[in-house]
């Protein structure tokens, strides 16, 4: 399944964009966005074809398909251990959306919300949208202990909320259970909303495990608005699906208001909320596979960046990303990117602020969601360009 053979680089040529094989020259491999070279898992297609044989594509209810809201609060319910209605949830056009939707329903011009650093760029670009400000919490990579009396210095008259990024797009941290009931306690405390980003939380490696902040229960859940995607752990990017999750009617009725649903202005389309509770409810086998294939990208990504020259790279705990340190090179994290693209012909992420924060600088990130050919290959390539320099 995730082999070679499964990869179509005709179609990605076509149809892979956002920094990827549609984008780069010819000969260019690109470990850029992470997206999966895989196709999503059959079930899927199937499900699509099945729902629109009949070639009724109606309006949808603004709340979202019962199918969707249902298979969306049985998997909170069962595979995260949290409490979850289906009146509760709704579906948006992607988790991007779901986020910014977040800040917009609790965000005020000149508030402040506290981000992680380094991390995805969605975070401060939704935050600074809103004309409200970024506040940046340095978090260390792996299990490196995480300064939560820093944090909550941090928190001002102005502070309405932390974004909560778990796994840890791009380092790939991991929180702990006893992490997030600090990181929970202090939003408690100061009557902050925590933003809970969960795209990334099927993508796990043994033995850390996932905790759901809002499995916490209590305070810390009802202080708690959560957001989840399927683009990462089943390929499905193209169809913009994601969900919100409440946990009180409060809070629910701020963000379909904010998500302008009701009037139509704004939904998430039907086609991607069947695909979505397709994934959930019969792709787990499936996904099982793709992890499996992960674990062992990562082990060969890992060892192989570590065996280069001036690189330095933590194994991910989660996400399929390696976030490595190239400072031992001598050469910034845009120098590395362009010697990169130019000599090895693979294109990466430089860790610039408009990616992912200040503290990114001296760092690059590469996906692994590939085959294993295709990531030898371009790690064989990166090797050989930064050791003969
Ligand atoms: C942490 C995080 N949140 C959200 C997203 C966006 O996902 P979607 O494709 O559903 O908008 C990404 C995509 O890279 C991500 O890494």
């Amino acid at each position: 399944m995730f082999e070679k053979t499964t990869v179509n680089l005709k179609i990605l040529r076509e149809r892979a964009y956002n920094l990827r094989w549609a984008t780069v020259p010819e000969g260019v491999i690109p470990l850029t966005a992470a997206d999966p070279d895989f196709p999503s898992a059959p079930q899927i297609a199937e499900a699509i074809l099945n729902f629109t044989k009949e070639r009724y594509l109606c309006y949808g209810p603004p709340d979202g398909l019962p199918y969707f809201k249902e298979s969306v609060a049985k998997f909170f319910e069962e595979k995260r251990q949290l409490s979850c209605s289906p009146s509760l949830l709704f579906p948006v056009d992607s988790a991007a959306f779901g986020i910014y939707l977040i800040c917009k329903a609790f965000l005020n011009k000149g508030d402040e919300a506290i981000i992680f650093d380094p991390v995805d760029f969605l975070f401060r670009y939704s935050v600074e949208t809103l004309e409200a400000t970024a506040v940046p919490f340095q978090i260390p990579a792996g299990s490196n202990v995480v300064d939560f009396e820093k944090l909550e210095s941090l928190i001002s008259k102005k502070t309405r909320m932390i974004c909560l990024c778990n796994p840890l797009n791009p380092t790939g941290k991991v929180f702990t259970k006893a992490e997030l009931m600090q990181l929970g306690e202090i939003a408690v405390k100061h009557n902050l909303i925590i933003l809970s980003d969960e795209i990334w939380s099927d993508i796990i490696f043994a033995p850390h495990v996932y905790t759901s902040i809002a499995s916490l229960g209590g305070d810390i859940a009802q202080h708690t608005v959560t957001v989840t995607g399927f683009s990462k752990s089943y390929g499905l990017a193209g169809l913009r699906i994601g969900a919100v999750l409440a946990s009180n009617p409060e809070h629910y009725k701020k963000l379909i208001d904010a998500s302008l649903h009701n009037s139509t202005i704004h939904g998430a389309n039907v086609i991607g909320q069947i695909a979505a509770a397709t994934a959930l409810n019969h792709c787990q086998q499936w996904l099982g596979d793709f992890v499996a294939h992960l674990q062992q990208m990562k082990d060969l990504c890992v060892t192989e960046l570590n065996s280069i020259q001036g690189v330095q790279c933590t194994a991910p705990e989660g996400c399929y990303v390696a976030f490595a340190n190239i400072t031992g090179t001598g050469k910034t994290s845009t120098q590395v990117h362009e010697l990169l693209l130019n000599q090895a012909k693979v294109a990466v992420v430089p860790g610039l602020k408009q990616w992912f924060g200040e503290g990114a600088e001296g760092y690059i990130r590469l996906s692994f969601a590939t085959s294993e050919e295709i990531l030898k290959e371009a790690l064989h390539r990166i090797k050989k360009t930064l050791n003969s320099k």
